[in-house]
């Protein structure tokens, strides 16, 4: 996820626009940054087109961009293009940041998502002479667009249509060329605003930068164009060429809520973005029918992790309980057995790492020092290291040999949600990968598991949809009389019982304990009163008679139960304090969704109690620290 702005109008306002426009996006992606300023004929006259176009790019921050552009650049444009970069093809640096130009550099374009088939037509234009001064997907795009137009295309807008049509994947792209006083903009899933204001035109990612010039806003909508000449005239069209009439809504929110996408707080808006990145992880991976899972980074350690005899998986905190979660999932799917260890145990604890066998670390930051000094000291040992991270080129995702990255986007909220589900669902994409290649899925499993999964975002979209329930539940949490909370839960579960106690934990500072449901019989059932909530995630799939006795178990005892139930669970609803229903799903996915009524639950109970969720005392989003 990065953030792209773009300014055509009067020549005062262009840098200045786009710069404070990607400092307002910055929280989309901060690891490099770049602008391209377009000069018209006579004011920096280029003999080979009439215009010339300059472009700044430097690694770290807007502000490192801003301190690293020459005084003496003229600063004066009526048509400039920006963006703010969260690394996904290629490491953060000053060659993988945008904009990029294309080798003839007829072509120079911001990017924001990710182009899936950018290996194939990367190979199509080397063999048309085309070289590539990045990693990044965008460059490819650049240069398709160039040789589209060479090739075949009469014009600068048909040359970006025709080229489009030969993409698959997500794109918000701006794109200006020294042959053309035209900005060419389009869109599929990535988002795109046009701010329509009286001294020009602004376009970004979202309206953060837009709205300190004008509330008036027209959304280009997935496969739609829009093309500015004159640096008045606006034109929208479909991929087709047909025109549409633009529409514009007058948006009404102030800079914070935007950038909190009109939500109260990040870790709401995060959240409530698990639709869309849950779906990012899966995007390209997940193939049609009995297609092998594409996911380019691991086949370089695939032979490595079919023939392990043991897979480590090491963490900290939320990440560990994704760790678990996988374990379950690959010990299911692929039958190789799994251990799973705190990284700043496992580092210190001697481990008996023999040749062959494989550490997987995962981590949202890639930076979390427990997690990097276990890694290192795996690797000095022998093993084959596997990265699970979100964080594009961190550290970790440098150190290891192979990886997936979670695509999960900035996660800005301390309490990691959107990461965690995005890495619980890239273990489901690497334990299916592995269960297949070893025989271990038939293909009716095979294909039963690849709808399952391809199911996931819309099922998620319905939990979120509706959240009275468990702000209401929450509310009846928050008095201070309500001061432990077990968590309980069985088999797949289990992990998010955990991961659940620790939300609560951390952002509310109520302390609460997740524990496998039989277990409780052993000890923490003296703990049980009239006021110890109890929350119990007990879905139909998975031990649910023993899950439905071990809550007979605690209602016995006065307890408070809250149910995470599957959807139409009536017997539950009659014995439960509270239910929350969820979509009904194989236990193999039921993780995925039984976290989300966990993340609102402890964030209502947080809010209510006037905690700051996106920043809880005494914690930082990447402990770097040992
Ligand atoms: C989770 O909400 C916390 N922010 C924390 O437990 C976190 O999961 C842990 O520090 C690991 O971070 P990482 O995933 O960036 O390595």
């Amino acid at each position: 996820m990065c953030g792209i702005v773009g300014y055509v109008g009067s020549k005062t306002y262009g840098p200045d626009v786009v710069i404070s426009g990607l400092r307002r996006l910055e929280y989309r992606g901060y690891d490099s940054a770049g602008i391209a300023i377009r000069y018209n004929p006579g004011e920096r006259s280029d003999e080979m087109y009439g215009h010339i176009i300059e472009n700044w790019r430097e690694q770290g921050g807007v502000d490192e961009l801003y301190d690293s552009i020459p005084e003496s650049v003229i600063w004066e444009s009526d048509c400039v293009i920006g963006h703010t970069r969260w690394a996904t093809h290629g490491a953060p640096s000053r060659r993988n940041a945008h904009p990029h130009t294309s080798m003839n550099r007829a072509i120079t374009l911001v990017h924001n998502g990710i182009i899936e088939n950018y290996e194939t037509l990367k190979t199509k234009l080397i063999q048309e002479g085309y070289e590539f001064e990045s990693q990044t997907d965008t460059e490819v795009l650049a240069n398709w667009i160039e040789y589209i137009w060479e090739k075949s295309a009469t014009d600068f807008v048909s040359a970006v249509r025709f080229a489009l049509q030969d993409v698959v994947g997500a794109y918000a792209i701006l794109v200006i060329s020294p042959k053309s006083d035209q900005l060419i903009m389009a869109k599929k899933s990535s988002p795109l605003a046009i701010g329509v204001a009286e001294h020009g035109f602004i376009i970004a990612s979202d309206a953060t930068p837009i709205v300190e010039y004008t509330k008036d806003i027209i959304y280009l909508e997935d496969d739609q164009m829009a093309v500015i000449e004159n640096n008045i005239d606006l034109r929208l069209m479909n991929l087709d060429a047909t025109e549409i009439d633009p529409v514009i809504e007058r948006v009404d929110l102030d800079l914070e809520q935007i950038e909190k996408g009109g939500f109260d707080s990040f870790m709401l808006k995060e959240i409530n973005e698990q639709t869309e990145t849950i779906q990012n992880c899966i995007r390209g991976r997940l193939t049609d029918d009995l297609e092998p899972l594409m996911m380019g980074g691991i086949d370089g350690i695939m032979p490595q992790l079919l023939r392990a005899n043991k897979i480590f998986i090491i963490a900290c905190g939320t990440s560990w309980h994704a760790a678990l979660a996988g374990k379950n999932m690959i010990e299911k799917l692929a039958r190789i057995p799994v251990e799973v260890d705190y990284a700043s145990e496992f580092r210190y604890k001697d481990p008996i790492i023999r040749p062959g066998d494989v550490v997987i670390g995962i981590t949202q930051s890639g930076e979390t020092a427990d997690t990097k000094a276990a890694l290192e000291m795996a690797k000095e040992r022998g093993a084959s290291l596997f990265g699970i991270v979100n964080v594009v080129g961190s550290s970790i995702a440098r150190l290891v040999d192979a990886g997936i990255y979670t695509h999960s986007g900035v996660e800005v909220g301390v309490a990691s949600t959107k990461a965690f589900t995005g890495q619980v669902a890239a273990l489901a994409l690497l334990a299916m990968r592995m269960g297949r290649q070893l025989g271990n899925i038939n293909d009716d499993s095979y294909l039963r598991l690849k709808s399952a999964l391809r199911s996931i975002p819309k099922k998620v979209a319905k939990i979120l949809a509706n959240t009275d329930d468990i702000l209401a539940i929450a509310d009846e949490y928050t008095d201070e009389k309500y001061h432990d909370f077990l968590y309980l839960a069985r088999g797949f579960n289990f992990p998010i019982a955990l991961e659940g106690a620790l939300k609560l934990k951390e952002i509310s500072y109520i302390h609460a304990e997740g524990y496998p449901a039989a277990e409780i019989k052993h000890g923490p059932i003296a703990l049980i009163d009239h006021e110890m909530p109890v929350i119990v995630i007990a879905t139909k799939k998975g031990h649910y008679e023993k899950i439905v006795s071990n809550i007979h178990e605690i209602k016995s005892r006065n307890g408070k139960i809250i149910a995470i139930v599957t959807e139409g669970d009536e017997t539950l609803k009659k014995i439960a304090d509270h239910w929350i229903e969820i979509p009904e799903s194989s236990e193999f996915f039921t993780p995925l969704f039984a976290t989300i009524p966990l993340q609102l639950m402890s964030y209502y109970i947080a809010v209510m109690r006037n905690c700051n969720v996106d920043q809880p005392r005494n914690l930082a989003k990447s402990v770097t620290v040992e």
